[in-house]
C-alpha cells in the first residue's frame, strides 16, 4: 500500500517490538475454543491493552473490518465507543481470576459461569413469626398499563432503507447513495425501531383506562447514538408520557439509557460518576410521580427509587438491575468480587423492610428479569434471597428488556419446583419495539385489597385486545373466580404447557405478540419451560456456549431450535444492542485456520500498531 510507504521505518519498528505480540493474539484467537483457552487468549489481549487505549482500539477496528463482522461505520463505531473499556478492565484484572472467567462467559461464551460466590444478605429483623394476612374483599380491580422497551428512534426516516446491513435500519447513513430497496413507512418498520408517531399512539390508547403504568425501561436505541441525542430522548419521552397519559408512570432504567449502551460504572469504577447525569434527568423527568424523596433517591441510589402510590397501600420499589448484567463491561474492572454494586441490594432491602413495617404491599419494578442468562449469578441468587424473606410483602414483580411477553417463578426450594413451593412471579412485560415482535403493552386488573394480579391482558399492535392470560390459562388449570394469578397459578400454567403442547405452542406464539413465530420442538420446549421455572439464573438450564450469547435474534433457526430455549434462556445479544460483545465473540470462529489468512490478519494487527505508534 503506497500511503503506507512513510510508515516502513515505523512499521519495521512496530514488527521488531511487537512481533511476538501480533502472533501470541492471532494464535490465541484461533485456539480460542473453550475456558481454559479463553483465560489464555486474555494474556496477550491484556498486552495490546497496556500498548493504549487507541492501540487496542484500532487492532479491533482493523480486525472487525478485515473479517467483515460488521459494515465499516459499524465497526469503528463500536469499537471507538467501547474498546477502551475492555482494555481498561484487561490492564486492571488477572488474566486468570474469576473475574476474568465471568469476562469470558459474557464477552465470548467460552466459560460456564463460576459457582456461586456464597454471601448472605443481611436483613434488619427476621421475617414475622405471623406475618400480616392480605384478604380481597372481592371489590372491583382497577387497572394499571405496563409498556415496555419502547427504542424511540427519533432519526427514524420514512423513505430511508427498511432492510439494511447495520444494526438499525430506517435511517439516513451518510453515504448511503442507491435509491432504498424496501422504503420505510412512516408509522414503522421490522428492523428499525420505534418512531415517534408509534410509540404516541401507544401512550394514548393506555390513556383511556388507568390508575397508573409501569414502564420498565429502555427508551431509546443507544448502540449509535451520542449522548445528546440521548439526552433529548430521556427528556422528551418523559414530557410524552406526562401530556398523553395524564395518570402517574413509575419508570425504571434500561441497559439503553447509557451512552455507550451498557455502560454503568460502579461507585469503585475509576469514572464512578459517569452515569450521574442520566440519573439526574431522570430524577427531573419522573419527579412529578415519584415526589421529591423519590426524586432524590434516583439521584443518589444510581436510579433506584420507591414510592406509594397516593391513596393506595402499595409501595412501588423501582430498582436498575443492569449493575447485575453480564454486558456492561465496567463490571469486569477488578479482581475484588463485589456483592452488590451501588448498594441496589440494600436499597431494595431497606425499602422492604419500611413496607413490612408499615403493613404495605410492595411491587418490585426493574428492568432485567433477574433469572435470564444474560444476569450475574451471583446478584441473581442475592436477589432471591431478598424475594424469599420478603415473599409475603412483595405482591408482583414487573420486568422488560427481553422484548417477549413472558413470565418467570420464584421458588422457595428451586430443586422441588411446584405449586406449593412457587413463591413469587416475575410479570415480564413484552416490547413496543416492532423489531423482534408485534408491538404490544399489557393491562393488569390490580385487587385493591392485596395487589394482586386478577388478570392480564395483552393489546397488540393497534391496541386491540390480543389475548386475556384468565380465559385463556384459566380453564386448563382449573382457577377459581376469587383466585389471583399468583406465582402457584402459574405455575400450574406450566404444568399445562408440559402435558398440552397445544397450550404451550399457543404461550410460544405469545411471545412474540404473533409475530415471525418460531418453532419450538420437545428439547426446546423443556427448556423453555425450566426458564419459565426459573427467577434465579443459576436455575434456567442455559449453558453459555462459543459465540451464542451475542448471536443476532433469529439466528438461532440454524440450530433448529434444539438447545435454545424460546424467551426463558436470554442470550445476551437479544437486549445488548450492538455492544462490542456482538464483534468480539465473532473473532474465533471468523478467523480462518489456514496459514494464508492467519498471515494476512497478522499484516493487519501490525498496520494498525504502526497506525496507533504513529498517533494516527
Ligand atoms: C433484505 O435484503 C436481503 C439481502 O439483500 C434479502 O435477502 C432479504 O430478502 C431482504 N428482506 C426483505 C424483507 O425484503
Ligand atoms: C376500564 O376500567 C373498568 C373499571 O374501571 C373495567 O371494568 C374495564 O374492563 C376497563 N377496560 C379496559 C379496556 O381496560
Ligand atoms: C390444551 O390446550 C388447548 C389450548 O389452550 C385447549 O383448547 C385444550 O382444551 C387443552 N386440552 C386439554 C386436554 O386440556
Amino acid at each position: 500500500m503506497v500511503w503506507l510507504k512513510p510508515l516502513l521505518p515505523l512499521l519495521l519498528f512496530v514488527c521488531f517490538v511487537h512481533g511476538g505480540l501480533v502472533d501470541d493474539i492471532v494464535n490465541a484467537i484461533v485456539k480460542a475454543v473453550d475456558c481454559g483457552s479463553c483465560h489464555a487468549l486474555l494474556v496477550p489481549l491484556q498486552g495490546l491493552a497496556h500498548l493504549g487505549d487507541s492501540a487496542f482500539s484500532n487492532t479491533f477496528i482493523a480486525l472487525c473490518k478485515h473479517l467483515k463482522v460488521q459494515d465499516p461505520d459499524v465497526c469503528e463505531g463500536i469499537v471507538k465507543q467501547q474498546g477502551p473499556l475492555l482494555a481498561h478492565d484487561l490492564r486492571s484484572i488477572s488474566p486468570f481470576g474469576q473475574t476474568a472467567t465471568k469476562l469470558c462467559d459474557s464477552i465470548f461464551g467460552l466459560c460456564q459461569p463460576p459457582a456461586i460466590n456464597k454471601y448472605t444478605v443481611p436483613f434488619p429483623k427476621p421475617a414475622p413469626k405471623n406475618p400480616k394476612v392480605f384478604t380481597s374483599q372481592g371489590r372491583a380491580p382497577f387497572q394499571v398499563a405496563h409498556f415496555s422497551d419502547v427504542h424511540i428512534d427519533r432519526e427514524y426516516a420514512p423513505g430511508s432503507e427498511a432492510n439494511c446491513t447495520k444494526p438499525i435500519c430506517c435511517r439516513n447513513y451518510a453515504g448511503s447513495t442507491s435509491p432504498p430497496k424496501m422504503p420505510a413507512r412512516p408509522m414503522g418498520e421490522r428492523n428499525c425501531d420505534t418512531t415517534t408517531s408509534l410509540a404516541q399512539s401507544m401512550l394514548r390508547a393506555i390513556s383511556t383506562n388507568n390508575t397508573f403504568s409501569i414502564f420498565t425501561g429502555d427508551v431509546v436505541e443507544a448502540s449509535l447514538d451520542n449522548s445528546i441525542r440521548l439526552v433529548d430522548g430521556l427528556q422528551r419521552f418523559n414530557e410524552e408520557m406526562s401530556t398523553i397519559l395524564g395518570a402517574p408512570v413509575y419508570p425504571t432504567v434500561g441497559n439503553h439509557e447509557a451512552a455507550p449502551v451498557n455502560a454503568f460504572p460502579r461507585s469503585t469504577a475509576s469514572k464512578p460518576n459517569a452515569a450521574q447525569w442520566i440519573y439526574d434527568i431522570q430524577s427531573q423527568g419522573w419527579a412529578k410521580w415519584i415526589n421529591t424523596a423519590g426524586a432524590s433517591q434516583v439521584a443518589h441510589y444510581s436510579g433506584s427509587y420507591s414510592a406509594v402510590h397516593p391513596g393506595t397501600n402499595l409501595r412501588i420499589i423501582s430498582i436498575n438491575t443492569v449493575y447485575w448484567y453480564k454486558a456492561n463491561f465496567w463490571l469486569y474492572d477488578s479482581d475484588k468480587q463485589q456483592p452488590d454494586p451501588n448498594g441496589i441490594l440494600a436499597f431494595t432491602v431497606k425499602e422492604l423492610q419500611m413496607a413490612e413495617d408499615a403493613g404495605q404491599r410492595a411491587w418490585i419494578v426493574a428492568h432485567m428479569p433477574p433469572g435470564r442468562q444474560d444476569t450475574l449469578q451471583d446478584q441473581s441468587n442475592y436477589f432471591d434471597q431478598i424475594v424469599q424473606r420478603y415473599k409475603n410483602t412483595i405482591a408482583g414483580q414487573f420486568y422488560g428488556h427481553s422484548h417477549q411477553d413472558q413470565f418467570a417463578i420464584a421458588y422457595s426450594n428451586y430443586a422441588r419446583r411446584s405449586a406449593e413451593t412457587a413463591v413469587s412471579v416475575g410479570w415480564i412485560g413484552p416490547a413496543l419495539t416492532p423489531r423482534d415482535s408485534n408491538p404490544a403493552f399489557r393491562v393488569y386488573d390490580v385487587d385493591p385489597d392485596t395487589y394482586e394480579i386478577m388478570d392480564s391482558r395483552v393489546f397488540r399492535t393497534t391496541w386491540e385486545l390480543y389475548y386475556s392470560a384468565r380465559a385463556t390459562y384459566g380453564p386448563l388449570v382449573g382457577v377459581q373466580p376469587s383466585e389471583a394469578l399468583g406465582p402457584a397459578f402459574w405455575h400450574r400454567v406450566t404444568e399445562a404447557f408440559a402435558r398440552n403442547d397445544t397450550a404451550f405452542q399457543q404461550y410460544n406464539a405469545f411471545l412474540s405478540s404473533g409475530f415471525g413465530v418460531k418453532a419450538c420442538n420437545a428439547a426446546c420446549k423443556t427448556l423453555t419451560i425450566c426458564g419459565l421455572r426459573a427467577l434465579r439464573a443459576q436455575d434456567n438450564c442455559q449453558v453459555s456456549k462459543p459465540g451464542l450469547n451475542f448471536r443476532k435474534r433469529g439466528e438461532e433457526e440454524e440450530e433448529g431450535g434444539e438447545h435454545v430455549a424460546h424467551g426463558g434462556g436470554g442470550r445476551i445479544d437479544d437486549c445488548e444492542g450492538g455492544g462490542l460483545g456482538s464483534i468480539f465473540s465473532q473473532l474465533p470462529q471468523r478467523l480462518s485456520k489456514s496459514p494464508a489468512e492467519r498471515e494476512k490478519v497478522r499484516k493487519v494487527i501490525e498496520e494498525s500498531l504502526a497506525l496507533s505508534a504513529a498517533g494516527l
